[in-house]
């Protein structure tokens, strides 16, 4: 059968990290490469009673019909103080749309947004698979450089002049890639100059609570001169992925755009999870969960520290997060090449994600992600062992 697929397609090609990802369910590899929260964390008994009990009252048949496409509003209601508590200060409902997850908010910003050709800025090296929904709308990702702070906004500026993008894609806390998080002091800058050119920001924040250390800090939002930026937070890394929730906040008149998008693409977010979400809010259970799970974060990052600095070649730099669930590290004054390297890595039983599916234009070829919150303390240390004696051989034959 010949296909007529869409020419997007031709920009969604499997990455070879899937085909990694298959090896990676063989039971003795030790994987970083995931972004799981842990599974320890996952609230399964209270769930368990809390969906039991929303389908047990009289009107439960409700949260089996179709609903709003602007979410359940006991939902709206407690997302409300909910995203309040980071400085995301919203006048109501109208402000805000219940998204399946934070992953379906970045593809409602696009297909609001975007048409092929146009340019998103996005700090370099960013979220893979926002990269990749990018890709599906035929737009192109530009990076803007790093730098200790946050992002650099001089170069900011610059690209902002150059490329015209629709809109700047960041995550301010905890990046996924790098755990790195944005000062106070970058964050004005870049509400700053995105309102000077009336550029809309994206501010993608699913790991704000996840903080074992350090003082917490308002969203990129609370800084904003202008209207111009949407804050998506999810329940995936604080509740449960599976449920699918998430909540968008922005300019009613973005919100209203991406509502209409979700029409097209769901209807509305899953009502049982929904309700679920709505009621483990409404009972307090958020805060305590969190609470008890972070010493959990916290002894799988300092493991992974520890085992870094036992194992891992001179070379090997690293960041050191307050919270989140990854550190980055970039090979510095060697000829690795992270991307070549990972099936040679897997054969030891032990795996990393390449860096450079983290950069817009696929440089970063020595550097990698390595995730902490879904293995022991003991595997964490096995699995850098395994990885640190073969980046080490790697390096000492190429340096024969
Ligand atoms: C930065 C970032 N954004 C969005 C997501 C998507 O998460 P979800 O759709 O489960 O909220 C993830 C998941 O790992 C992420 O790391």
């Amino acid at each position: 059968m010949q296909y007529g697929f869409s020419d997007r397609m031709a920009y969604m090609n499997g990455t070879a990290t899937r085909e990694i990802f298959k090896l990676l369910s063989r039971p003795e590899i030790i994987s970083f490469a995931g972004g799981l929260p842990a599974t320890e964390a996952l609230p399964t008994a209270e769930v368990r009673e809390i969906a039991y009990e929303v389908l047990s009252k009289e009107d439960s048949y409700k949260l089996l019909q179709y609903g709003a496409t602007e979410g359940y509003v006991p939902l709206l209601k407690a997302c409300k103080e909910y995203i309040g508590e980071f400085g995301v200060d919203v006048s109501g409902p109208a402000d805000m749309l219940i998204i399946s997850g934070g992953q379906q908010g970045i593809d409602l910003m696009c297909k609001s947004f975007l048409n092929a050709g146009d340019t998103v800025l996005v700090e370099d090296p960013t979220y893979l698979a926002a990269l990749q929904i990018f890709n599906s709308y035929q737009a192109k990702a530009v990076g803007v450089k790093a730098c200790k702070d946050g992002i650099d906004v001089s170069d900011l500026e610059e690209k902002i002049k150059k490329h015209k993008p629709k809109f700047l894609y960041v995550v301010p806390t905890f990046s996924n890639p790098t755990g790195k998080t944005y000062t106070g002091g970058n964050r004005k800058d870049i509400a700053a100059v995105t309102a000077k050119y009336g550029i809309p920001v994206l501010e993608d924040d699913p790991y704000s609570r996840l903080r074992f250390s350090g003082k917490k800090i308002d969203s990129l939002y609370s800084y904003a001169y202008e209207k111009n930026v949407v804050y998506i937070t999810s329940f995936s890394k604080v509740l449960s992925p599976g449920l699918r929730v998430g909540v968008a906040a922005g300019d009613p008149e973005v919100i209203r755009k991406m509502a209409i998008c979700k029409q097209g693409t769901d209807l509305h977010t899953c009502l049982l999870s929904q309700a679920v979400t709505a009621e483990y809010l409404a009972r307090g259970l958020l805060a305590p969960a969190v609470q008890n799970s972070l010493p959990l974060y916290r002894e799988r990052k300092q493991a992974m520290a520890e085992a870094i600095k036992k194992y891992m070649p001179e070379e090997f730099e690293h960041t050191d997060p307050d919270g989140g669930l990854f550190v980055w590290g970039v090979f510095k004054g060697c000829g690795i090449d992270t991307e070549k390297l990972l099936p040679h890595a897997v054969k030891r039983n032990a795996a990393y994600i390449q860096g450079s599916v983290f950069y817009a234009d696929g440089s970063g070829r020595n550097t990698l992600r390595l995730n902490y919150s879904n293995a022991t303390p003991g595997k964490i240390d096995e699995g850098m062992k395994a990885l640190g004696i073969f980046f080490k051989e790697t390096i000492a034959k190429e340096k024969k």
